[in-house]
């Protein structure tokens, strides 16, 4: 045959990718064994520690959260923005977070888990992510006229309450990439607007901007120069204008100097970054911050774990030998951030 003749009667297969499909029946949180935030938020509250919002994106990953929580007795909320769905897959994932739950409760920790969906951009988005097992989404309309956030946070809160689902809104823009929002400069939340956002959308939590930023360039600063404080000023406005109400902090991630050594000794070449001190973190989970977001430190850790084994065992092709190292150390980091935000032991 020429190279590039079909054999006769068989049809050429198209493509088929991970974000293809057909939508799968819909599913409330509650039958996946998981939890919205109302509970996790009250008891956070009383006791003045943070719930930690990690992110994932894989299997190792969500592994690593899941038994650090487990271990430390922690509640945790797992988190998947809109790219991890797509490359997660949104079928697979809600199999995956069901038998993380199942895996939490066989190794002896009943902790309560929620699901959320991170920077959800659209009321769609949102509404498909509680059909699919959501138990929290997060509707950021920050980078929206005011007007039009109150709009779509309504729309999404709607339908949310209606199937039990709490709703993360934002006010206030984070620099960095917020995945659909680019901003360079921070811009603070306005204290003045919290209440009537609040009032009028019915959110569960707020999220709000006081000096924090995605990704591992948060903060600019040389060698011997001090990182700024976040602005605790704002953080205490809000808190006076909504006594008792859920506060959640993104951007939350301290960039581990160690795992940013290890990355740049073995062919990185991260710039110099600083990121939240601990003791930053400290402060403000005895607020009113009962949601603390953290990502990229798990990136940073993965990363530099698999660039170590590769670089110290040029010989090995097995994934598992360089994806189980970095899982350990992930969980490692975990079960620190738990003990930091004082949600180690609540659960
Ligand atoms: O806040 C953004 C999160 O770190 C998610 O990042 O959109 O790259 O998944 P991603
Ligand atoms: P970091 O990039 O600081 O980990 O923040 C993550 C985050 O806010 C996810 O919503
Ligand atoms: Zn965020």
């Amino acid at each position: 045959m020429v190279p590039g003749d079909r054999c006769p009667g068989v049809s050429v297969r198209r493509t088929v990718n991970l974000d293809m499909g057909r939508k799968t029946m819909a599913v409330n949180f509650k039958s996946l064994g998981l939890v919205n935030t109302k509970e996790m938020f009250k008891n956070a509250m009383q006791k003045g520690y943070g719930i930690p919002g990690y992110n994932f994106n894989n299997m190792e990953q969500l592994q690593a959260i899941i038994m650090a929580c487990v271990e430390c007795r922690s509640p945790v909320i797992l988190q998947i923005s809109k790219g991890a769905r797509q490359y997660t897959n949104q079928t697979l994932l809600r199999y995956m977070v069901s038998g993380a739950v199942e895996i939490a409760k066989e190794t002896g920790g009943n902790i309560p888990i929620a699901l959320n969906l991170d920077h959800g951009d659209s009321f769609e988005l949102c509404k498909s992510c509680i059909d699919y097992g959501f138990s929290n989404v997060m509707i950021d309309g920050s980078s929206l006229p005011y007007e039009k956030n109150i709009e779509t946070t309504s729309e999404v809160v709607e339908y949310a309450h209606r199937c039990d689902v709490t709703v993360e809104g934002e006010l206030g823009v984070l620099a960095g990439i917020e995945e659909h929002v680019v901003s360079e400069k921070s811009h603070y939340t306005d204290p003045g607007q919290v209440e009537d956002f609040v009032k009028k959308t019915s959110v569960d939590s707020l999220a709000i901007s006081i000096g924090t930023s995605h990704g591992v360039y948060k903060f600019k600063v040389k060698p011997g120069e001090s990182i700024p404080p976040l602005r605790f000023d704002i953080l205490e406005e809000c808190e006076k204008k909504l006594p008792g109400f859920p506060i959640v902090l993104h951007g939350a991630s301290s960039v581990l100097q160690e795992y940013v050594n290890i990355i740049n000794k073995y062919g990185g070449k991260l710039e110099q970054t600083a990121g939240v001190s601990e003791d930053q973190i400290k402060r403000a989970v005895k607020s009113a911050v009962c949601k603390v977001n953290i990502d990229s430190d798990g990136r940073l850790v993965m990363t530099a774990m698999i660039r170590k084994y590769l670089a110290e065992n040029p010989k090995e092709f097995d994934p598992r030998k360089y994806l189980g190292p970095a899982r350990e150390e992930l969980k490692k980091m975990y079960v620190e951030k738990c003990q930091i935000l004082g949600s180690a032991g609540q659960a």
